[in-house]
Order: C-alpha cells, then structure tokens, then sequence
C-alpha cells in the first residue's frame, strides 16, 4: 500500500507576545497555506465555558464543550484577518478579552480540554501545507513536522508590545504591571505538566527581540528553504 504523502507543516511555538500570531499569519501568506491559530481554540472553549456558566472543576462538561465546539473560521480574501463563528455568532471580539484569556490560560491546564482538541487541529493539515501557531505545536500536536520554529523575545519587549497594543486600544496599562504578570505566566507555563512550552527538538530558535518582522520571517524562509 502506498503511504499517503501529509501535507507539510511549520509550527510556531513560543510565548504570547514574541510575535508568532503575527508572523504565522504572514508565513502562511507568503507560502499559500493554511493558518491554524490553536490559541483560539483554548479561547473558544474558555468562551463557551463562560456563557454556559460551567464551574472550573466540572471536568467532563469542560471536556464537552471543547469537543463540540461549533466554530467556523472564515479568512478574509487577502487571508491577512479572520472572522470567527461561535455557534453562527461573530465572536473576535469576545475572543481577544481578559477574562476570555486568564479563563483560556486555566482551561489549557485540563489534560481532558487538550486531548479532546487534538483531533480538531490535527484536521488544519491540509494540502499545500499548515502554518500551526501555538505552545506545543511542534512538541505535542505535529511531532512529525520537518521545520519547527521557537520564537521569542525578551519579557522587557514582550511587555512593551503588549503596553503599546492595548494603550492603542484606549485601554489603560503599567509597563512593570505588564512585565510581572508576563514573567509569572512564563514561569507557569514553562514549568506546568501537560505540554509545558519549552522549544521542540532541532526546533529554530528565533529571539525577535531586536528583529523586524520581516527580518524574522526571513530568518524562518531560510530555514525551511536550506
Ligand atoms: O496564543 P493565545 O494567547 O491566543 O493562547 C491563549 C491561551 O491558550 C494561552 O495562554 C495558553 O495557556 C493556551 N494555549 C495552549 N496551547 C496552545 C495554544 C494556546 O496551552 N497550543
């Protein structure tokens, strides 16, 4: 029997604010291929556990709700956005809130949330290829993949972007606010059991610290193109 040849994959591992979303999108422009963006799925569960008042400990309804997610993820023509569906409703906005986020950070902790969104974004991988974007794409969801990235960059920068991102927003913040509670979830999510975020094995580690995006995207072409 023939094998049957699987699409290529790029994961993009790293922590929020190294600019993966950004360059995962921009890779997967450039490339042709499809965008998985597996935070969202840990924010869509967190939502649907939100609006369906489901308490933290009860497991089996968490798991539920992970599992049947209704979600369509619609790219916009120039692929450079998406909007996505919740059971029909438009829910980018809700998706990208505090609550949706710290509620996300505690439901990725659950082994059961992420065995049951395994299959769901296994199913990404599609012809020509996937740009996967998350904290264990390469270490726990596409093991097989041929080129696996690691970005990051320091946590005074990542504080920086994330003060300038919300500030643009009109929405208040502190820099050493930012920097602490970047430092606290990097610990926690570097040191946590289940798919901890550490770089996968023979993964291209990419500090963007003092990069541009496009200079890291050059740096990931190079790397898959060698
Ligand atoms: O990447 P983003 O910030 O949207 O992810 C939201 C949360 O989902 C993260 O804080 C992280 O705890 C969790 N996550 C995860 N594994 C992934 C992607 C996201 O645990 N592959």
């Amino acid at each position: 029997m023939t094998e049957v040849q699987q699409a290529p994959v790029i994961t993009v591992d790293g922590p929020s604010g190294s600019g993966k979303g950004t360059i995962s999108q921009i890779l997967a422009t450039k490339l042709g291929y499809h965008l998985l963006d597996s935070g969202a799925l840990y924010r869509l569960t967190a939502l649907s556990v939100i609006k369906n008042d489901i308490p933290l400990d009860d497991i089996a309804a968490i798991e539920e709700a992970a599992l049947n997610l209704d979600v369509v993820f619609k790219p916009s023509s120039d692929g450079s956005e998406q909007t996505v569906l919740l059971n029909s409703e438009d829910v980018g906005v809700q998706l990208r809130l505090d609550d949706t986020s710290a509620m996300a950070s505690k439901v990725a902790v659950i082994p059961e949330v992420r065995t049951a969104l395994l299959t769901r974004q296994r199913k990404f991988r599609q012809k020509p290829g996937l740009v996967a974007d998350g904290r264990d794409m390469g270490t726990v969801v596409f093991t097989d993949a041929k080129h696996k990235v690691f970005l990051t960059a320091s946590p005074e920068i990542r504080a920086d972007r994330r003060y300038k991102q919300l500030t643009e927003k009109g929405v208040n913040a502190s820099i050493p606010h930012l920097l602490k509670s970047i430092i606290e979830r990097d610990e926690r999510d570097r040191t946590r059991t289940v798919a901890p975020l550490v770089p996968a094995e023979g993964a291209l580690v990419v500090d963007s610290s003092e990069l541009t995006i496009d200079e890291v995207v050059q740096q990931i072409i190079d790397f898959i193109n060698n």
